[in-house]
């Protein structure tokens, strides 16, 4: 897709981090933009970010736990600008409670939250906006955020649930191709990036707290790490580079390549499993390698 201009971009978990580094980069392309958040006062802000750069734009209470506030973004986004073009299912989470916990130990609420979110979210993203998109026969693009827990050794609730968008994605790219659809998937994969991510516990439902545990220390390494990540600007850069190159596999952080390519050759090998050693990756992140 090279085209992007008057055209129109929906954006789950757009009030925040990466989702909102997309929104402005649409806007500096000429596009109509929607946000969806579950955070009204967040999107209320980013929805005024957007429109200092001439967009317009529109912010929609989106919950995408539910398919039926799913529905409703797509409704609200036609009924404010017509055919949807674009849309970044990006909206998602890490329960801080599960931090440091076996995966047999992590409460099951966790479980629930971080799939509804992260892999159910997704999903309906994709039932709600694909046949639209078929509709309409314009070009089109979808772009789900994994993340590279996606193609890493990551069994706890995030992890699996990025798997999940990864193959759920590799299946709908596949399924366009065989109906020669006038649609795109892609799914992003990257490391990290300098959002609010770590304190994603202040929007999970029915939390009147939110359940952070700021002395758990790898809660201070995840926080740190992200800090040293790829601004959400970089990220949004890339997207639109690789959207134009018509690249499936959206990986921003080659620093984690040696990762990806170890697990692939554990895996070939019929070895154990490739563990990761969060400590000595901090230690090089100490030193200005970013991941
Ligand atoms: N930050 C990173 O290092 C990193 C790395 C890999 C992947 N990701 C992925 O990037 C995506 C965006 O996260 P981010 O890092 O920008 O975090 P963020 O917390 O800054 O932004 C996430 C946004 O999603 C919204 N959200 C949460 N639950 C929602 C729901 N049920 N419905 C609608 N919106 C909801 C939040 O309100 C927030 O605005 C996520 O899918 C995340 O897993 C992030």
């Amino acid at each position: 897709m090279q085209e992007f201009s008057g055209r129109t971009a929906v954006i789950t978990g757009g009030a925040s981090g990466i989702g909102l580094g997309l929104a402005e980069h649409c806007a500096q392309l000429g596009m109509n933009v929607v946000l969806g958040d579950i955070q009204k006062d967040a999107l209320d802000q980013a929805v005024e970010t957007v429109e200092r750069r001439q967009a317009d734009v529109i912010g929609v209470v989106t919950d995408t736990m539910m398919k039926s506030s799913v529905q409703n973004l797509l409704a609200e986004a036609t009924a404010a600008f017509g055919n949807v073009h674009l849309v970044f299912n990006n909206a998602g989470v890490a329960a801080g409670n599960s931090a440091g916990k076996a995966v047999w130990e992590a409460p099951d609420d966790d479980w629930q939250w971080v799939m509804g979110v992260n892999f159910y979210g997704v999903l309906y993203g994709v039932q709600t906006f694909i046949p639209h998109m078929l509709a309409h026969g314009e070009e089109s693009y979808v772009v789900n955020t994994a993340s590279l827990a996606a193609v890493m050794p990551m069994g706890g609730s995030y992890g699996v649930s990025k798997h999940g968008v990864l193959a759920l994605t590799e299946g709908i790219q596949s399924d366009l191709e065989q109906r020669d659809a006038n649609v795109r998937a892609g799914v992003l994969c990257p490391g990290f990036v300098d959002t609010q991510i770590f304190a994603a516990e202040r929007n999970r439902p029915g939390a009147d707290q939110p359940h952070i545990d700021s002395d758990d220390p790898q809660f201070e390494i995840a926080k740190a790490m992200l800090a040293n990540g790829k601004s959400p600007e970089e990220i949004a850069a890339y997207v639109f580079d690789a959207m134009a190159a018509e690249q499936f596999y959206m990986l921003p952080h080659p620093a984690w390549d040696e990762f990806v390519r170890s697990r692939t050759e554990q895996i070939l090998a019929r070895q154990g499993v490739a563990t990761m050693d969060m400590m000595a990756m901090l230690e090089r992140s100490a030193k200005g390698e970013q991941f």
